[in-house]
């Protein structure tokens, strides 16, 4: 049985003003009725699988039991991070976790801010990589590169192995020049943050590449203790974890990685241009949320949380208007969006 982890600690500066320290992107609903957490879990094959592990920070513990509660649906547990380390320890957490219970759980590691449109398709690709884990290999999912998106990992990809391809490179984040070579020469596919793989291989790799995570995760899971649905980790120990994602961790240095290509339609929802670009568009290509009125206005994404929101002779710009704060920005360059929450933060 497939062990699904949903990773849903990360902090999604880049969706201010709606997304906030207190209310980070995962625990909103940006694409749909659901929250983008509530999607990844509806998004589960709950007759094939478990019941989903949850890993998040202690701050959110009350937005993640709600959400679930509104869904009605069970879990295995909620383990409660007493700071952010990034994703190679909250996979470090939940494999040790599953490992207690069954030595050879298989993870399904799920990010908690993903769009994917067409879900049976997602769940069939995940099925047929199931054979692949069982030889020993650690699966990605790869998604066909549209653009030289510089958020993701791109994997170059190499002899068939079944129905997916050893990895040949693996390059985390590169800047714009290496993505853009990336596409030019073909052959590259997006990281899409979902993994499977043996919990038991994933502690195994850890402790190759980097074993401070490891020992730091499993001190912090022998003195944690049960309340309720939480699972609270000694913060001591867990702080001593050095802040790396799994994939400078982990995937980048493997030598077991395979990609399995992903054909859906996927997007890290990580920036208001990609809210933009999966969202509905009006005959004029806008994409608009609330009250808003729009007079010679194209391709724009325009959300209005509190007010009536007009705009006049705009063109690929982003607008979200919030009770307290209001952000215009140029389409193309939503990513530096996190310089203002930096300086927001820098100056109090
Ligand atoms: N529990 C926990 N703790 N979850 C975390 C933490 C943490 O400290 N940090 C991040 N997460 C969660 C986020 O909420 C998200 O669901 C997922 O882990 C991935 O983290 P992001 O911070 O969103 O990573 P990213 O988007 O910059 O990059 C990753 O995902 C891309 C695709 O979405 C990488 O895996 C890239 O290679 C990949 O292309
Ligand atoms: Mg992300």
């Amino acid at each position: 049985l497939i062990l699904p982890v949903i990773m849903a600690g990360g902090a999604g500066t880049r969706l201010w003003p709606l997304s906030r320290t207190h209310f980070p992107k995962q625990f909103l609903s940006l694409t749909s009725e659901n929250t983008l957490f509530q999607d990844t879990l509806s998004r589960i094959d709950q007759d094939n699988y478990a019941d989903p592990l949850i890993v998040c920070n202690n701050d959110h513990r009350f937005l993640v039991a709600e959400q679930l509660r509104q869904q009605a649906l069970s879990h295995s547990g909620i383990i409660l991070e007493p700071a952010a380390r990034n994703t190679a320890p909250a996979i470090a957490l939940a494999a040790l976790k599953a490992i207690q219970d069954n030595p050879d759980a298989i993870l399904l590691i799920l990010a908690a801010d993903h769009y994917i449109d067409d879900i049976a398709k997602f769940n069939n690709t995940v099925n047929s990589a199931l054979p692949l884990v069982e030889k020993g290999k650690m699966v990605t999912f790869g998604v066909c590169p549209t653009a030289p998106e510089t958020g993701y990992g791109y994997i170059k990809s190499g002899e068939p192995v079944e129905d997916a391809f050893s990895v040949a490179s693996f390059v985390e984040k590169p800047v714009r020049s290496i993505a853009e070579s990336y596409l030019a020469a073909g052959g590259y596919y997006w990281n899409s943050g979902i993994f499977l793989f043996k919990a038991s291989q994933y502690i195994a790799e850890l402790e190759k590449y980097c074993p401070e995570v490891l020992s730091a995760c499993q001190n912090a899971l022998q003195n944690s203790h049960q309340d309720l649905d939480f699972i609270r980790l000694d913060s001591n120990e867990f702080e001593k974890s050095p802040d790396i994602s799994i994939d400078y961790a982990v995937m980048e240095r493997t030598t077991d990685a395979v990609v399995m290509p992903l054909d859906v339609k996927w997007n890290d929802v990580g920036s208001w241009s990609a809210l933009w670009e999966i969202g509905d568009k009006d005959s004029s290509g806008n994409v608009v949320r609330g009250d808003v009125l729009l007079e010679n206005t194209q391709n724009c994404y325009i959300n209005a949380g509190s007010k009536l929101v007009t705009t006049v002779g705009l063109k690929d710009i982003i607008v979200v208007e919030t009770r307290d704060a209001v952000l215009v920005a140029d389409k193309q360059q939503v990513q530096q969006v996190k310089l203002i929450v930096n300086r927001l933060q820098q100056e109090g």
